[in-house]
């Protein structure tokens, strides 16, 4: 009797579907909330500089993200080419996230220090200089254009109100941190930030 009463009531079919729905997404969402591995930051992770902090705003204004990940998942072939999968805690001072979903080229959460402040200055510029079947544009405008130490200061501060931990001290310091830097130092300074932090023993 029941059961012919939902069977032949779509509204409440569909209401005692999206309930179970619920309650499973609410048991595998609810706990990260409270789970410290999750909302601490990773060893290492720290707030980010001044400069990096401007260059990863120059990295989500160009949509690098719309053809690279900053994720990798913990598959032997990802570890064995890009190293130490992605933990949780090395995202907690990103805002929004990079992780991506597209792999047109390669992912960079680990690109940091794999090539030279240089490398990255050609290859932003026009990277078939030097790899030359690579179909990435080129990002010319950015050696051109200055870093605004004001505004810098005024992200940390925002970045501060959402859980951030910036000190006053580095917020006044960061006008004068990125004086005389352009949008590419800055990039390039961010791009050698990403990188694993912690230990990578077993
Ligand atoms: C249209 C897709 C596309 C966009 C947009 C793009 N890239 Fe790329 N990127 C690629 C491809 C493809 C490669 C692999 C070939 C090469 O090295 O140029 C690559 C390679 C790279 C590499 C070298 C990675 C490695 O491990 O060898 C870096 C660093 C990089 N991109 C940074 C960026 C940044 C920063 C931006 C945004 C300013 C960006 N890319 C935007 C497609 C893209």
């Amino acid at each position: 009797m029941n059961h012919e009463m939902v069977e032949t009531k779509a509204w409440l079919m569909g209401t005692l579907i999206a309930i179970v729905i619920s309650v499973g997404g609410l048991v595998e969402i609810v706990p990260l909330y409270f789970q410290a591995s999750v909302i601490a930051p990773a060893p290492g992770i720290k707030p980010y500089p001044p400069l990096e902090l401007a260059g990863r705003d120059v990295y989500v204004r160009e949509g690098c993200y719309l053809c690279h990940t900053q994720m990798v998942r913990p598959l032997q072939a990802e570890t064995e080419r890009y190293g130490h999968y992605s933990l949780a805690g090395e995202a907690v001072y990103d805002h929004p996230f990079q992780f991506g979903s597209k792999r047109t080229g390669p992912d960079l959460a680990r690109v940091g220090g794999r090539y030279s402040d240089q490398w990255h200055r050609i290859h932003l510029n026009n990277p078939r200089d030097v790899v030359p079947e690579s179909n990435m544009p080129g990002f010319t405008w950015l050696a051109k254009a200055g870093v605004d130490g004001q505004e810098v200061a005024a992200k940390m501060r925002a970045l501060r109100s959402i859980g951030t931990p910036y000190t006053d001290e580095e917020i006044s310091a960061a006008a004068a941190q990125v004086a005389g830097h352009n949008e590419l130092d800055a990039l390039i300074a961010y791009l050698q930030g990403l990188k694993f932090h912690g230990d990578t023993t077993p």
